[in-house]
């Protein structure tokens, strides 16, 4: 045997955040940071011996050495068998495909979502459950009490396992299965949508653009989009995964996306556009000169569920992150199902999903998915549009107008203050925490404050307990400005800022949501004193 015991001293910032542990690639590579997390892995979950797991990430630098580094030591742990993803690729929504179809007993993902990758950008690696979806909060604490008192990891001394070919493999005894990181997502996704209307659509000459932003969702969609669906050569754009993402920055939003914008907003452009991020799990959909917002994605997607085979049935319920917007309660308000506010970050899903609770649930930031994973699924939301446009012949844009002049338009935008110091962001959420008291029932021109608080989630199904996730400003007219500190980020601090008002009056629908929102927006800025406190003029993205 060449399995070996290697002493190591713990690093005290293993703290998985919002979405795992993500930190710059150089922070990985210091001695043994890598192998402490995966074996505080091992240990805290403390799989029977001959236990699967499922391993893959978004392909980029690092992921290839990762997965190396991983495989060697879950043969030196006992596992029995891992399926790996060809190349090292399974975006996260298809990892969480795999876990659930072959049941097994969990998976770890390599990746940093949508943040830039390279040499000397981020990398990230989190471990799913069993049911497919981000370990809950018990485990990730659990994970990093382990990491603060980890003595020595296993792992086996062997040649590197070829990743490029489909085939089985023995490693110290233990299977290493290369599966094509498509098919069974691809399938799955076959099975929840009316490919043959939306082929059709297609065939009719409705035009298509999606930007898979040099990250991992190149390969998927261009099988199930331009080979099963038949769009049209190149209705894929950045299809290859590259380990620095093209240099840019794989979040699909206005300002990253920019080569599909112009498309999207040019002459001559297409009917529909899409972009998902780093790992596949965010999706932005764009019509011919139009943007949806992922909020109104959410409650759209609700209401047209039915239209799709796999939610004909109808929904058991719908949840949104509390920053989210309330666009998606006014549907499941119609519908007369429940809809439930989580705290920001998926893991906050997947029990009341489990529980069969709800079957739909978003993020305002660009994160929309069902129960058929447990994460979000950026190639799913696409494939959801395209069959509701295919059933109802209308364009993006007609869709989104007649939902609001349904339901009201909830005008929604998110300031993004990334890199600050962290102690003037913080200083931020205390001068506004201490404030409380002084804004409640204070009027700011037409809007007056009813209540502020600090988001508490108690989850209904475990009873678990999340404090501190975003404070809230609520108007009396239900109007919202949030301010919440970012998790995932990896420098200095990031300071969000959601605003939302709710306009029930068509004749406003037409407007821009920064003009809409504007007097929010200055609101924001007075109440927090961002400006002087973090001196910042302007916030680095708005959403
Ligand atoms: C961000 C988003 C959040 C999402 C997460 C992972 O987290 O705001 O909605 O679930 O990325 O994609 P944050 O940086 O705000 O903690
Ligand atoms: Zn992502």
């Amino acid at each position: 045997m060449t399995i070996r015991t290697v002493p190591t001293q713990p690093y005290s910032d293993q703290k998985p955040g919002t979405s795992g542990l993500r930190k710059k690639v150089p922070v990985f590579q210091q001695p043994n940071y890598l192998e402490n997390f995966v074996q505080s892995i091992f240990d805290s979950i403390a799989a029977p011996t001959g236990a699967t797991l499922v391993l893959g990430g978004d392909g980029r630098y690092y992921n290839r050495q990762a997965i190396q580094i991983i495989l060697k030591m879950a043969a030196a742990n006992g596992y029995g068998k891992v399926l790996v993803g060809r190349g090292g690729i399974l975006s996260t929504p298809a990892a969480s495909c795999v876990i659930r179809k072959y049941q097994t007993y969990g998976g770890i993902i390599l990746s940093a979502s949508h943040n830039p990758g390279g040499p000397t950008e981020d990398f990230g690696i989190k471990y799913n459950s069993s049911n497919g979806g981000p370990a809950t909060e018990t485990v990730t604490e659990a994970i990093y009490a382990q990491s603060k008192t980890i003595a020595e990891y296993r792992i086996c001394d062997a040649a590197d396992v070829g990743l490029d070919e489909l085939g089985s493999f023995t490693l110290e005894g233990m299977q290493v299965e290369v599966i094509d990181p498509v098919s069974d997502y691809a399938e799955l996704m076959e099975s929840l949508f009316d490919f043959a209307a939306i082929r059709a659509l297609l065939a009719g000459g409705f035009r298509i653009q999606f930007d898979a932003m040099h990250a991992v969702n190149g390969p998927y969609a261009r099988d199930i989009l331009e080979g099963r669906l038949g769009a049209a050569a190149g209705s894929v754009m950045n299809a290859i995964p590259l380990e620095d993402f093209g240099g840019g920055h794989p979040d699909p939003n206005l300002t990253y996306a920019h080569d599909l914008v112009e498309i999207m907003y040019g002459d001559d452009a297409p009917d529909f556009g899409a972009a998902s991020d780093g790992d596949g799990d965010r999706n932005m959909i764009l019509g011919h000169h139009f943007f949806v917002t992922p909020s109104d994605s959410l409650a759209l997607l609700a209401a047209n569920a039915t239209l799709a085979p796999g939610y004909k049935q109808g929904l058991a319920g719908i949840a949104r992150s509390m920053p989210t917007s309330a666009a998606a309660d006014r549907v499941a308000a119609a519908l007369n199902i429940p809809c439930y506010e989580t705290p920001t970050g998926w893991k906050f899903f997947g029990n009341l999903m489990d529980a069969g609770r709800v079957t739909l649930c978003g993020e305002e930031s660009f994160g929309t998915g069902s129960s058929h994973v447990r994460e979000k699924d950026g190639l799913w939301a696409v494939l959801f549009w395209l069959n509701i446009l295919a059933v109802r012949k209308q364009s993006v844009e007609a869709i989104v107008r007649e939902h609001w002049a349904q339901y009201g338009r909830n005008f929604y935008s998110r300031y993004d203050y990334e890199a600050l110091p962290t102690e003037a962001a913080n200083g931020v959420m205390a001068y506004l925490r201490a404030s409380f008291a002084a804004l409640t029932g204070t009027a700011f021109g037409k809007y007056t404050v009813q209540m502020c608080d600090d988001f508490s989630y108690t989850d209904p199904v475990d009873a678990s307990v999340s404090r501190a996730q975003g404070i809230r400003i609520i108007f009396t007219d239900g109007s919202r400005i949030i301010f919440r500190l970012s998790g995932t980020g990896t420098e200095g601090a990031t300071l969000r800022v959601y605003l939302e008002a709710y306009e029930s009056d068509s004749s406003r629908h037409h407007l821009d949501a920064q003009q809409a929102l504007a007097e929010l927006i200055a609101i924001a800025l007075q109440v927090s004193e961002l400006r002087v406190r973090t001196g910042r003029e302007q916030p680095t993205v708005i959403t």
